[in-house]
């Protein structure tokens, strides 16, 4: 929809996009659904801006209402310092996972409250607003007004928790007048409530009849005063809904009212569909403003048992995950995870399965043989390629069909399809190494122009799969841009040199570095590899091993011993890891740099007795992600049954020494 209108003789002016997250309640700390939802928003800010759009991204804390007031209360202080505190959580993850919001807006901030209060005196004063007299069910965990006939259970239809008998003097607003409007609008802009089955939900339940909805509570004083009438408060969502105009400065005669609000995209979960598409249309409608563009809800991410909540202590913390795993990864997941419009389950292992896959597997592997095989036969200088040959011409148009494809699903933002496109041609290229063979090519002087075609392909399928994936994940480009010696070329990571095939600039100098996505090994491989290394044998009962000889190996040249990189390191630092029993963390120096090394011997070490002794090391093997933290090298340690021993030198010999 977003596009159409774009593409359909737009001047680039009216390429302005205004996309917003729902503000979300500092009750408690936020967990990985709300994370899904904001990394959602910034993917599609990061991806509008990159086509040329004018883009302004909001976000913001709901802080009013009866159960932040009861919240603070139940731990003894007062509503604004309560929430002064969650907000400052909410802000820091968001800094975290890289958000590029352009505000964030607390509805406790006057410049909101001010644009409550104008509006909500405009519908009195027009007699949109009238008082009246409430009794009824109150849900106060979702701020919801329910009927009898819509519990479930005697139950909030919502959350499924119990709903309070209220009866207060209020004021209500008019949506039965509007009803009628409201369901022609949505009949004849079908792009405006998106995806479809929301928005037959949304017909469905405005043709069953809309009721006056209550605007004003008396019961409890945490909101903003009703101008008129201050011992009454405005209802939560009215106020809340209200943000998304307060913080372009509606009321304050700010140009970037106009300039952004028609373009208002806003992205929410299901739950909180029906105020965005019921109270919040009919309160512009009143209020005599424009419509916002789209109202998008997209599915939930559930735990075993359910949605995740707080009060089922179900809670999944996404800054242990973005410690544990990174931002890239725990954005790729959230955003690869969620199938359009619908629920997915969140799991710790399918996180780790999709890092280790699609991540580390698929992406990291074709990134880090590109560079290898560009270091290895071209000295690290990649060549111009000669004339398409065999499978060039199918990888080339394999590109350019992924590149309608994923803009056709960033358009409707269906991310998960959008990664699954890119992924086609992430396995199209690792197809492509197996098909061309560049090792064998590498042996056969005359073919050292075909060879570098084939360098040339694989390296500008790379810079194109980067800049695809950058909306997503933004930390990784800048590393691949960097190894692939074009980071000082801005132009080269544009989302417009994805167009035509080659742009990739020849005879730059390319750096490979450590690997981008390190494989994730759950504790109980780590272990089994240092097994099989001789390294540890902590998980071997004695009596079996001491009865079992070693394991014969097959001999080996002195030119495949020389390929391990053996070093003297000194142990300068050494710390327990949180959650893993038998793991440590060194930090070593191996001459010029100091590295972090996890090892297996936490059972048979402490950390003290580790720091100032020289151990030797492996230091050429590929990094692994254990626990959230990532090891480049391994401590070599003999082991026998219980008995573990690591490796040192009898006398001082230099950190970085080989060992050969
Ligand atoms: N304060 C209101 C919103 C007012 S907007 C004018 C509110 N806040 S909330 O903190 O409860 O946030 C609800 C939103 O958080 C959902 O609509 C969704 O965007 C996000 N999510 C919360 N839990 C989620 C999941 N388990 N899965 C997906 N999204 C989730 O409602």
């Amino acid at each position: 929809m977003l596009e159409e209108k774009a593409s359909a003789g737009e001047t680039m002016n009216d390429r302005v996009f205004y996309v917003t997250t729902p503000i979300y309640y500092p009750s408690d700390k936020l967990h990985i659904g709300h994370a899904y939802t904001t990394v959602a928003a910034d993917c599609m800010a990061r991806y509008k801006r990159m086509r040329g759009y004018d883009v302004f991204f909001l976000t913001g804390s709901d802080e009013h209402g009866q159960k932040i007031e009861r919240k603070a209360a139940e731990r003894g202080m007062d509503p604004q310092s309560y929430v002064d505190k969650i907000v400052a959580s909410f802000q820091q993850l968001w800094e975290r996972l890289l958000i590029t919001n352009n505000d964030f807006i607390r509805t406790t901030e006057p410049r909101h409250e001010k644009a409550v209060q104008a509006l909500f005196q405009k519908l009195y004063e027009q007699g949109d607003i009238y008082k009246s007299y409430y009794e009824g069910l109150y849900c106060t965990p979702c701020e919801a007004f329910w009927l009898e006939r819509q519990l479930v259970d005697g139950n909030c239809p919502d959350c499924g928790r119990p709903v309070e008998h209220v009866k207060e003097e209020s004021y209500f607003f008019r949506l039965s007048k509007y009803q009628d409007r409201l369901l022609q609008y949505i009949e004849e802009n079908p792009g405006f409530i998106q995806p479809a089955s929301r928005r037959n939900e949304m017909i469905n339940f405005i043709k069953s009849g809309l009721e006056d909805l209550c605007v004003s509570r008396t019961s409890f004083k945490w909101g903003v005063p009703v101008p008129f009438a201050p011992d009454h408060v405005v209802y939560v969502w009215f106020d809340a809904l209200v943000n998304y105009l307060s913080a372009l400065g509606w009321q304050d005669g700010d140009q970037r009212f106009d300039h952004y609000w028609p373009h208002a995209v806003h992205l929410m979960a299901k739950d909180i569909v029906r105020f965005h598409s019921v109270i919040w249309p009919i309160i512009l409608m009143a209020a005599g403003l424009p419509l916002p563009r789209t109202i998008f809800g997209h599915g939930w991410l559930l735990l075993e048992g359910g949605k995740i909540s707080k009060s089922k202590g179900n809670v999944v913390d996404p800054m242990i995950l973005i410690d544990r795993y990174g931002v890239d990864a725990v954005r790729y997941y959230l955003l690869r995870e969620l199938p359009y419009g619908a629920d997915s389950y969140y799991s710790e292992d399918d996180l780790i399965n999709r890092i280790n896959t699609d991540l580390a597997n698929d992406l990291g592997n074709l990134i880090s043989r590109t560079l290898g095989m560009v270091k290895k036969y071209q000295g690290g200088v990649l060549a111009a390629p000669g004339p398409a040959e065999g499978p060039d011409g199918d990888l080339i148009n394999c590109a350019r069909e992924v590149k309608v494809e994923l803009e056709q699903q960033l358009e409707r933002m269906d991310f998960s399809s959008a990664l699954a496109a890119i992924w086609k041609l992430v396995r199209r290229a690792n197809r492509y190494v197996d098909e061309t063979t560049p090792w064998v090519l590498a042996r056969d002087p005359d073919q050292k122009e075909r060879l570098a075609t084939v360098l040339y392909n694989l390296s500008e399928a790379v810079r194109i799969l980067t800049i695809w994936c950058s909306p997503f994940m933004p930390v990784f480009p800048e590393r691949v841009f960097a190894q692939f010696g074009i980071a000082d070329q801005p132009e080269l990571h544009s989302w417009d040199s994805t167009e035509d095939w080659g742009r990739m600039p020849v005879n730059l100098r390319m750096e490979p570095g450590p690997g981008i996505f390190p494989r994730i090994m759950v504790e109980s491989e780590a272990e089994s590899q240092s097994e099989k290394e001789g390294k540890t044998a902590e998980k071997k009962p004695a009596k079996e091993s001491k009865e079992k000889a070693p394991e014969e190996k097959p001999q080996i040249t002195i030119d495949e011993f020389a390929r391990l990189d053996l070093r003297v390191a000194l142990v300068k630092s050494a710390e327990k890891i949180k959650g893993a029993d038998r793991l440590l963390k060194l930090e070593v120096e191996l001459g010029e740099e100091t590295r972090t090394i996890v090892a297996g011997i936490a059972q048979h070490y402490t950390p003290e007795s580790l720091v100032g002794k020289s151990v030797v090391v492996v230091a050429n093997l590929a990094p692994v992600k254990l626990r959230g933290v990532t090891s480049y090298g391994m401590i070599l340690a003999a082991s026998e049954g219980e008995a573990l021993g690591i490796l040192t030198v009898d006398r001082e010999v230099p950190p970085g020494s080989r060992v050969k």
